[in-house]
């Protein structure tokens, strides 16, 4: 949410932000600003909207600067008008900055610049922040070099501002007086420090980075990094300097690239086959009958003795986790419930001793997961993550964890990412189970049928045009229902959110058998309802829930197993996915449902990798 993106170096500044904005867009795209240092001053480019608009509006020629910062804005405070679009100017003109995060205390902290006779031209919190740098930056005889350990006033003026805030940042700023000097700094957002030859980029993610080096550092909070020329420091923001490693970014710039695909989306639905496959891969071992999960192998044995699990995320990692809720009860027969990590630390949740949190999160940057997570270890919880992106903050927030191995997932709309959560849940699952009580032949059909998802995955994807056809078919209906029983409810869920996220049609997602207790009574022959009926313990009531919206003159659209001749006479629209044995079916059922909710938002055309109002990434609480 929010991307930001520094650079320092011996190169022209301005392509290099513009690229990094362009693959940082997903993180917002209200507006988009750079700024661009040199000996003669600030150069500051702004516009509404896209990327693109601002490469057009960029000049071309005598842009030589070596040091900018760069922003993609998505709005929280203020409308996404120019005036608010960063980067931000404090009243002076000598700080710019760029900030993702949430300032909570700029309300007094405006007043009180205010009261001192700073002005203000935008209504964001991230320019009480350029204004707070500047005031210290400004303010004679508070700076005093010989009893002061910061290396120059621009440094302590950011550190004392800093230590005025409440909030969250990931902030890039930089000084007219120090035109060889770039600052970065983090708490609660992401903030990633990429070290090349001479070269230095400060970026939200890797996305950024790794076209100019695969070398980075990953800052923490209350951690700030100071670049002068050719060299660097990172130290505390109360000033304590501290060593940090040089990872390798571990994905390549392939990985982030379209490729033939026309939208991210469509490319992360068609790499659910490798993905998972990659996922699983060392994982399952058939041949003994056992998971092997590196990152968890100390927690097992503990965690086949818990009393209860928790799992935790928001949006379609929820729906994970309401898959996994099902599975660790029906396959390791341990109780299990699933919380909105929005919601849980406000309810006081109670965490008895033995109690395992699992939180899970493809970016391991949502700040509510993350705050759900900071409270359970407070109550003592053991916490583990399940994520994708290898360094994120969840990541290395966690007592221990699993990685999904998926790659990078740019559309703003989960897919591939949703899949593998539900294969590593499956695993983790399965081991539990097997260290519990489940029966060696449950096992062994489990981790086969596991193995054999991704030629599955990728005979569904096969019907492209078919889901295609039916999603035309029904592209004026605004509102659709989603239905599903069992370990297929979730999906249902999934499948609902897809549809509302990118296409913009209203769509709710409901436990097929809820549906006569109220919502039965919007049906009609404009509501498409989608029916979850593969093969499982639930058919038949399934099949008597579609007799119910038939009845009331509803259209079907249903989801059955290959070769099922009876639902044929339920079905207004029939797409099938291989058999597939119950608890493993999310992975499969799911996908035809990624694939209409993309088809429709296609056909209305809708930018498919940017839907209204989201980001990806959601690094506010
Ligand atoms: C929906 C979607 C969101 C995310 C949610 C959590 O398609 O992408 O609902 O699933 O914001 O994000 P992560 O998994 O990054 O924590």
């Amino acid at each position: 949410m929010c991307g930001i993106v520094a650079y320092l170096g011996h190169k022209d500044a301005q392509p290099i932000l513009v690229e990094g904005l362009k693959r940082l867009e997903y993180r917002g795209y209200d507006s988009a600003g750079i700024a661009l240092l040199s000996s003669s001053g600030f150069r500051v480019h702004k516009t509404t909207g896209r990327m693109n608009g601002l490469e057009q509006s960029l000049p071309v020629d005598n842009c030589d600067e070596i040091l900018g910062i760069g922003h993609t804005r998505w709005a929280t405070h203020g409308k996404p008008t120019e005036a608010n679009a960063h980067p931000h100017m404090d009243f002076s003109g000598k700080i710019s900055i760029v900030h993702n995060g949430i300032i909570e205390n700029y309300s007094t902290l405006k007043k009180w610049l205010q009261s001192k006779g700073y002005e203000f031209s935008s209504e964001t919190d991230s320019e009480v922040v350029a204004n707070l740098i500047g005031y210290f930056f400004n303010t004679e005889n508070e700076f005093d070099n010989t009893t002061c350990q910061s290396e120059n006033k621009f440094e302590w003026s950011v550190q004392q501002a800093l230590s005025e805030l409440v909030g969250t940042y990931g902030l890039a700023i930089m000084c007219s007086d120090y035109p060889d000097m770039l600052i970065g700094a983090k708490k609660g957002s992401p903030l990633i420090l990429g070290v090349g030859e001479n070269e230095f980029v400060i970026a939200s993610d890797a996305s950024a980075i790794v076209e100019h080096t695969t070398r980075a550092i990953y800052l923490s909070d209350n951690e700030m990094v100071t670049i002068k020329g050719n060299n660097f420091h990172t130290k505390t923001i109360d000033n304590i300097q501290i060593t940090k490693t040089l990872k390798d970014i571990e994905f390549s710039l392939e990985a982030i690239e379209l490729d033939t695909y026309e939208h991210y989306m469509q490319k992360e639905i068609a790499e659910q086959p490798t993905a998972i496959e990659t996922c699983l891969k060392g994982r399952v071992d058939i041949a003994n009958t056992r998971v092997v999960l590196g990152g968890l192998q100390d927690q097992l044995r503990d965690l086949a003795r818990t009393k209860r699990i928790i799992l935790t995320g928001c949006g379609t990692a929820w729906h994970a986790g309401l898959v996994g809720e099902f599975l660790f009860e029906q396959i390791a027969r341990i109780p299990a419930e699933v919380e909105y990590a929005s919601e849980f630390r406000y309810r006081n949740p109670i965490i008895e001793d033995g109690t395992i949190v699992i939180a899970i999160s493809q970016s391991g940057e949502t700040a509510d997961t993350l705050a759900a997570i900071e409270h359970a270890k407070e109550r003592g919880a053991t916490v583990l993550g399940m994520v994708n992106v290898v360094g994120s903050t969840i990541a290395r927030t966690t007592d221990a964890g699993v990685y999904l191995r998926v790659g990078p997932e740019i559309g703003v709309a989960s897919t591939k990412a949703f899949t593998a959560q539900v294969a590593v849940l499956t695993m983790l699952a399965i081991e539990l189970g097997r260290r519990r009580h489940l029966s060696y032949d449950l096992s062994a059909e489990l981790l086969t049928g596991l193995s054999q998802l991704p030629d599955k995955i990728a005979s569904v994807l096969k019907q492209q045009e078919h889901i295609k056809q039916i999603a035309k078919a029904n592209i004026d209906k605004e509102n659709w229902l989603f239905l599903g029983r069992g370990v297929n409810y979730p999906v249902a869920l999934e499948g609902a959110l897809k549809l509302k996220e990118i296409s913009y049609i209203h769509a709710e997602g409901l436990p097929a058998a809820e549906m006569k207790h109220g919502p039965i009574a919007l049906i009609t022959n404009n509501m498409p309802a989608v029916f979850i009926a593969t093969k499982s313990s639930q058919y038949n009531k399934v099949i008597g829930n579609i007799e119910e919206v038939r009845a009331r003159g509803g259209r079907t659209i249903v989801i059955a197993t290959e070769g099922d001749e009876n639902i044929k006479q339920y079905a207004d629209h029939l797409i099938t996915v291989p058999d597939v044995t119950e608890q493993l079916q999310p992975i499969v059922t799911v996908i035809p449902l990624q694939m209409l909710a993309y088809h429709a938002a296609v056909l209305r055309g809708h930018d498919v990798d940017k839907p209204r109002n989201l980001a990806k990434s959601v690094t506010v609480e």
